[in-house]
């Protein structure tokens, strides 16, 4: 198999994973309130990529980890995801009418339930990332159970810190200022390391942590991991240049249609493009010293350079 069927099976596999594990841990869409249970589901479900809890698994995967206990943190990001896209489409942020082919969740459930339906999948990620393991206590197994403990602590911290103010919280604030002062090259590799790049490189630095790699290999991950979370926004940002707003189901235009500075418009769009393939090729040059396990980090970290959605 080359390396791009095995992506694309790869992904679709995992895709399918992370659904299955997202619709078993999503309160009932039932469940009163039902309107606000809808537009949770409604987000949720709308068909995201899926990438941070792929990376969070594939990580694991590279530190020889089991994916099963990691599923409830892997879907955990998905749904502080979804919450951040939820709030970034609102009148007051982006003002988007599409997100995930769909019409965005406050023109079908208005402003106040998108903000509710925000606050609440940010609310029920921590509700999954601190849920017990069910792990029978067996006298011989007390100290594993102890440390697993340990190491969900160190996640949701991790998580906490890099989804706030410190991390993606902050990008957003400091975007929202972008149109009126415009940020040169430092300030605008800042905002992109918050607020897109934090979730995505502790996505992965989870997926290591929760493996129990060694310190050297959590800080290669975490190179990995931060690069690939600034390639990721500079490909968001010229595909909303050139990219096809079918594919990417939300529309294309709007960066410069409202004079946002992004990679493209202050670097134009080759230096643009020169800036992403030097993250993807520093991402996949930090874990060098990994095996073959870390053969799915490497082809994503092409896939970011590549994707077209
Ligand atoms: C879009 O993220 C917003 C950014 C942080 C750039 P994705 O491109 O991962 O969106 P989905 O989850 O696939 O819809
Ligand atoms: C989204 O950034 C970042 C977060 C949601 C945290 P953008 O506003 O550039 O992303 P899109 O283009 O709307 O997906
Ligand atoms: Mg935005
Ligand atoms: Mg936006």
């Amino acid at each position: 198999m080359n390396n791009e069927d095995f992506l694309e099976a790869y992904l679709s596999d995992r895709q399918k994973i992370v659904d299955e594990a997202l619709q078993r841990y999503l309160p009932d869409e039932n469940n009163v309130p039902h309107d606000l249970h809808n537009a949770m589901h409604y987000s949720v479900f709308a068909g995201g990529k899926r990438i941070r809890p792929i990376l969070c698994l594939a990580a694991l995967e590279a530190c020889g980890g089991d994916m099963a206990p990691a599923m409830p943190v892997a879907c955990a990001l998905e749904l502080i995801h979804t919450y951040s896209l939820i709030h970034d489409d609102l009148p007051a942020m982006d003002n988007d009418d599409f997100r995930r082919g769909k019409p965005t969740s406050h023109k079908v459930f208005g402003e106040a339930l998108a903000i509710l339906a925000g606050d609440a999948l940010l609310t029920e990620a921590f509700v999954l990332l601190s849920r017990a393991e069910k792990v029978r206590l067996a006298a011989e197994k007390r100290l594993a159970v102890r440390l697993a403990a340990e190491k969900r602590l160190a996640v949701i911290q991790e998580i906490a810190s890099a989804a706030g103010a410190a991390g993606m919280v902050g990008g957003q604030a400091l975007d929202i200022r972008t149109g009126k002062n415009s940020p040169d090259f430092e300030g605008l590799q800042c905002i992109h390391r918050l607020k897109t790049g934090a979730l995505i490189a502790v996505a992965v630095k989870a997926g290591a942590i929760l493996a129990g790699a060694n310190d050297d290999k959590i800080q290669s991950l975490n190179v990995y991991g931060s690069h690939l979370g600034i390639a990721f926004q500079i490909s968001d940002d010229i595909l909303n240049v050139e990219g096809d707003s079918r594919l990417m189901g939300k529309q294309t235009g709007s960066d410069v249609a409202s004079g946002k500075v992004t990679y493209p418009t202050l670097l134009g769009l080759e230096n643009a493009k020169a800036k992403l393939v030097e993250h993807v090729e520093s991402a996949v040059a930090a874990i060098e010293a990994f095996d073959s396990r870390a053969l799915p980090l490497r082809v994503i970290a092409r896939y970011i350079m590549e994707r077209k959605s």
